[in-house]
């Protein structure tokens, strides 16, 4: 049962399957290091790596701790948007549309964070210029982000996010199934 594919679509019912193999001898340096090349510190922080663009993955919530709910966040990130995170579209009276997440707001204009991985300052729109403001019903977390994955990387990278980026964790054995 080999996955060695470099462009995978992966969707939920491909992967979890594998939990069945998640609980023991997970790569933690793998996982670590996935979280960092797969982009997630982008817009995560997990142990002392980081940004606050999404959620805070070291506070997950207990409820939202299990390896279904972070599987699912992965492949399908506009299933359920967290109100906090949530971005705005706003059409201008230019015509131009921007869609994008709002970091600062004042009385006279927005600040919208357009694209978080391309690390460019958010773009400044004065509130005199928006004729139309929504909320997006896709997420600022990007689809495919797994797509260059094999599984047994996507179960370390879940495994590492699973244990809060924690190396004590039973998840991460002596014995190491990789096949
Ligand atoms: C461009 C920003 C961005 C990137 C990159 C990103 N995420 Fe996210 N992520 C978010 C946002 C925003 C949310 C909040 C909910 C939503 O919009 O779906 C989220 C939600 C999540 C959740 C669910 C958290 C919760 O409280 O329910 C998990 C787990 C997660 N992301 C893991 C990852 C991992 C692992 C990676 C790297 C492969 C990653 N994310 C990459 C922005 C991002």
């Amino acid at each position: 049962m080999t996955f060695i594919s470099r462009n995978t679509d992966w969707k939920y019912d491909d992967l979890y399957p594998a939990f069945s193999t998640i609980k023991h001898g997970r790569a933690f340096d793998v996982g670590q290091n996935l979280f960092k090349v797969a982009n997630c510190i982008a817009c995560h922080k997990l142990g002392e790596q980081g940004f606050n663009i999404g959620p805070d993955l070291a506070k997950l919530d207990p409820k939202k701790k299990t390896f279904e709910h972070i599987l699912r966040s992965l492949v399908e990130p506009s299933r359920d948007i967290d109100e906090k995170f949530q971005s705005n579209t706003f059409v201008l009276n230019s015509g131009q549309i921007v869609t994008g997440l709002v970091v600062e707001e004042t009385d006279k204009l927005v600040k919208v964070l357009i694209d978080p991985l391309a690390k460019a300052d958010p773009k400044v729109i004065q509130k005199s210029e928006i004729d139309e403001r929504v909320k997006a019903k896709v997420s600022i977390m990007p689809l495919g982000l797994l797509n260059k994955l094999t599984q047994e990387e996507i179960l370390d990278l879940i495994a590492y996010v699973y244990a809060g980026g924690d190396k004590k964790n039973s998840l991460f054995g002596e014995h190491h199934h990789h096949h």
